[in-house]
């Protein structure tokens, strides 16, 4: 079955490709011909990931699904959150975020933090949503060169390596997105 995932971030693919398995052909944006930005200003992850998956499903009726992520800082008030992507300036900066992120931490001793992933699917018409989340600790500086985004600053709980020291099948394992990606294909091997 093939099914729209609302991204073209190769490492978004390659994970949830690897969590669903071959049963589903999961199509990025671009190779369903959707080429402009869709649009994010929800002011929940929840939100955003509806209205991606509302967008591609208007426009192409294939059954889809999008997600929204965000790291959630309990010293922070649950900031950046929803807006993780744009926590430094409007664009999607990971180095500026990562700076304003240990600057904003700079002499705090709870470092505790979530990463929540939000998956909303479209299927036949109906939406369904699917939730990830991972605790850990936000790091006192960068390790690591893998992964994406905050993945050098973040210590998923119990380990002793960031997302960034890890293969992405360790990461997968363990992740937000993989756990919120496993619930939604729990769901469409149980529909198929
Ligand atoms: P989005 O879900 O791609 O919109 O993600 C929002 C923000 O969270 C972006 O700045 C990403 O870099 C960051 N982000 C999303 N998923 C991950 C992840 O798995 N690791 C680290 N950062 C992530």
């Amino acid at each position: 079955m093939k099914i729209v995932f609302a991204t073209n971030n190769a490492h978004k693919l390659d994970e949830v490709r690897q969590v669903v398995g071959e049963e589903f052909e999961i199509v990025s944006l671009r190779e369903c011909g959707i080429v402009e930005d869709i649009p994010e200003n929800e002011p929940t992850l929840e939100g955003n990931a509806l209205a991606k998956a509302r967008y591609i499903y208007e426009r192409t009726g294939m059954n889809c699904f999008a997600d929204d992520t965000g790291l959630e800082v309990d010293a922070l008030g649950g900031e950046p959150g929803v807006r993780s992507a744009r926590y430094a300036t409007d664009g999607h900066d990971d180095e500026a975020n990562k700076r304003l992120l240990l600057e904003r931490l700079q002499g705090e001793e709870m470092r505790s933090a979530q990463f929540r992933t939000a998956v909303a699917l479209i299927m036949d018409g109906k939406e369904y949503l699917f939730e990830g989340i991972v605790r850990g600790e936000i790091a006192l500086e960068q390790h690591g060169e893998g992964g994406f985004g905050y993945d050098p600053l973040f210590f998923p709980e119990g380990g002793e390596l960031t997302f960034a020291q890890m293969s992405s099948e360790e990461k997968n394992a363990i992740s937000h997105r993989g756990r919120a990606v496993r619930k939604l294909a729990e769901f469409l091997q149980k529909i198929e």
